[in-house]
């Protein structure tokens, strides 16, 4: 039999799922290290002296969920030892890990009744009847189409002993676990299509330009260095095509590495069929895209849709996100924290203009790790805790703007002219102005404005007073 490698991300939940004598606690110490493994009768013994005490089930689930807590919490591979045979059983130790960020993986033993009968009877630690064991694998098979829609990672099914034995496993980094690139790096803030000052910008920090043996643009890094672009690649510029094919040669090439910002993934989306609003600069891209071959747009659309939320480089001493990441969330996967690289968080609150209240991270920000991000444009790039947005609105007529790291050192080019208005003065303040804010698909071009309250709200650039931007 061919062993099947199962592949656990460094940080994640392993469910270990199966009816009594299925085998999870062999697998379990053959496969991971004792303190990795937190299983429902070992809390048991430790609530009730005595691991088949079944009247301490709920205490002993109580101390299992706050074990695995402090271990995801604390970002240590975690195994659950526990029959997890019904779908209520699984679902709130799934959902403890999502509350942490992690993936869940889940493994499931899902043998022929003869073979678990047999190696029942022949166990002296258990001392129910064969009953609860036939329930306890049919209560499995009840809930086995299921399993695919409850929201792991990875579902492995395991139904054969000789298969089991001749499993290994196999742990793999986070996708967003890049610390062995070391660097140096060159961050670039958001392009949106300026593709003449992106040439400008990487021509300024020593990048060759050339071109690909298909005739596209492409550029070579200089001494070992590779470029990181922040997202948000395309929208509102003049050449969105362009950049996108010099950032993704320049990443197939190995040059860069990216991010994806919150305008790439609704192109990506636009350019799967998916009805999104033409909105905040979209039209543009969708109509330079139409004079581009269909393979162009599916290899855009598949560029997008393998980017990675975020990225931990340098030893976890640097994190690139589009819209930051708190430190919680760095090297951790979930919807969440996919969502906060896309858009940032708001707090939920809405202010006296009914405009949400941005979730201010960077302020609180304690991590160790330096964050470079984009998303929301300043006019100047600062340091704040250790985070730096280098957005610095190009497509408004500010400038493209590079971190050379760890010189810590900016490179601008000014933007060729302002290639997309402001719009929409803020002043008077129109309640019903930042409504559209509110779909946070169209969340972009955001700044923080002071309000009248003295609250510190965001709105989109649209809505900023442009004398900010001269
Ligand atoms: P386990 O004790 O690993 O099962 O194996 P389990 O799933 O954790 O069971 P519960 O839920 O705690 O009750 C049960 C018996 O089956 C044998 C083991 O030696 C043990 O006696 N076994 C296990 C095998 O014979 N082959 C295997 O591949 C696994
Ligand atoms: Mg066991």
């Amino acid at each position: 039999m061919t062993s099947r490698p199962i592949q656990i991300p460094n940080l994640s939940l392993v469910l270990l799922v199966g009816a009594s004598s299925s085998g999870k606690s062999t697998f379990a110490r053959r496969h991971f290290r004792p303190t990795e493994v937190v299983s429902s009768d070992a809390c048991r013994a430790l609530v009730a002296d005595d691991e088949a005490a079944m009247d301490a089930t709920t205490d002993a689930f109580d101390l299992l969920h706050h074990l695995v807590g402090l271990r995801l919490k604390r970002g240590h591979l975690t195994v659950i030892d526990a029959t997890s045979v019904k779908p209520e059983d699984r679902r709130p130790l799934v959902a403890l890990a999502k509350e942490h960020h992690c993936l869940v993986t889940a493994i499931v033993f899902d043998l022929p009744e003869p073979v678990l009968l047999e190696r029942h009877r022949a166990r002296p630690d258990r001392d129910f009847g064969p009953h609860v064991v036939r329930n306890q694998r049919s209560a499995l098979q009840r809930g086995r189409r299921g399993l695919k829609r409850e929201g792991y990672h990875r579902l492995y099914v395991l139904d054969d002993p000789a298969e089991i034995d001749a499993v290994t496993v196999e742990r793999v980094p986070l996708w967003s676990d890049r610390r062995d690139v070391r660097g140096p790096f060159d961050l670039v803030g958001d392009v949106h299509g300026c593709y003449a000052e992106l040439v400008a910008l990487l021509e300024r920090l020593g990048y060759a330009i050339g071109t690909t043996e298909a005739g596209e643009p492409t550029a070579t890094a200089p001494g070992g260095r590779t470029a990181v672009f922040l997202g948000d690649l395309v929208d509102r510029g003049p050449r969105s095509p362009d950049v996108l094919r010099l950032v993704m040669n320049m990443v197939g090439s190995g040059a860069a590495l990216c991010v994806p910002g919150n305008h790439d993934v609704k192109l990506a989306k636009k350019l799967r069929g998916r009805d999104v609003r033409l909105s905040h600069g979209l039209a543009e891209t969708v109509a330079q895209l139409e004079g581009e071959p269909e393979a162009f747009r599916e290899r855009v659309a598949s560029f997008v849709e393998g980017l990675v939320s975020h990225l931990v480089l340098d030893g976890g001493k640097l994190v690139a996100a589009h819209a930051g990441l708190k430190e919680a969330y760095q090297g951790r996967g979930s919807a969440r924290v996919r969502e906060f690289c896309l858009y940032g968080e708001t707090t939920g609150e809405t202010d006296a203009y009914g405009l949400p209240v941005r979730y201010d991270w960077a302020a609180e920000y304690r991590g160790a790790a330096r964050v470079v991000y984009g998303h929301t444009p300043v006019p100047e790039a600062t340091w704040v805790n250790g985070t730096i947005c280098i957005d610095t609105g190009c497509v408004f007529g500010g400038s493209l703007t590079a971190l050379r790291y760890p010189e810590q050192e900016l490179v601008s080019v000014p933007a060729e002219r302002t290639w997309y208005e402001p719009v929409r003065p803020l002043v008077p303040p129109d309640p019903r102005a930042g409504s559209d804010l509110l779909d946070l698909d169209d969340v972009s071009g955001r700044r923080h404005v002071e309000t009248r309250l003295g609250r510190t709200v965001t709105v989109g650039l649209e809505h900023a007073p442009r004398r900010r931007w001269r």
